[in-house]
């Protein structure tokens, strides 16, 4: 099942329940497009950086030999916990910048393929259902209003004690709404056979309710 939605549509905290309440593993797509982001600030770029080719050979050269694992609520990058880090915003506006990149999204195709083993999986991101997964059985297009998004993630920085503020927030996330969706490739754009579903009043529990119904009825 694919779940893909603009920044902070809740599709992290849907997709990551409802694989649980099927017993299906989970992919978070935004985390490996984060950690690649993560070894760019690292390695010194600017985020206002105009990509190269030659960057965008480094950018996959990152992709291919990532070596993460994930264990609970640990992202392990190289074996070191990097979970907090690329929550934080710099990294997801650097994530949204370099994913444009046609060579750093092909390195990534396979390895997000390779989380549909088993039981069955449901993967979260921006072409889930677009790109990586088009036969999957159910792809969801989860919306939400942009004032409603910059709210839950507020509330989610300060949850983990980051500090944040609805103004640039608000900001960011249109920007980087219009950055996905504006983009050449994969660009943020429901699957043709996705459903759309609106969050904006709908609790999160709520929302998982509505998607295994849908499941359901699809299976
Ligand atoms: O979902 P999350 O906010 O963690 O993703 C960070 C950034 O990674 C997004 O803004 C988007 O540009 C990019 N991304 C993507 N394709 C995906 C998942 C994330 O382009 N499947």
């Amino acid at each position: 099942m694919c779940i893909d939605g603009p920044t902070a549509s809740g599709k992290g905290a849907v997709a990551k329940l409802v694989s649980e309440a099927l017993g299906f593993a989970y992919l978070d797509s935004g985390v490996l497009y984060r950690l690649v982001a993560l070894q760019a600030l690292r390695a010194g770029w600017a985020d206002d950086r105009l990509l190269s080719e030659n960057d965008e050979l480094q950018l996959a050269q990152w992709a291919a030999e990532l070596d993460v694992r994930f264990d609970g609520e640990q992202v392990l990058l190289n074996s070191e916990n990097v979970a907090l880090d690329i929550r934080e915003e710099r990294v997801g506006n650097m994530a949204s910048k370099i994913a444009v990149s046609a060579t750093l999204r092909s390195a990534l195709l396979e390895r997000q393929r390779a989380f549909a083993q088993g039981a069955g999986l449901v993967a979260d991101g921006r072409d889930m259902g677009s790109v990586v997964f088009p036969d999957a059985p159910l792809k969801i297009f989860l919306q939400a209003s942009a004032e409603v998004r910059a709210e839950r993630r507020y509330k989610q920085l300060i949850a983990k004690g980051f500090s944040a503020n609805m103004v640039d927030l608000l900001q960011d996330l249109n920007e980087r709404d219009a950055r996905d969706a504006n983009r050449t490739q994969a660009p943020l754009k429901p699957a043709q056979d996705a459903y759309i579903l609106d969050s904006s009043d709908l609790t999160l529990l709520e929302t998982v309710d509505v998607v295994l119904k849908m499941y359901a009825q699809q299976v």
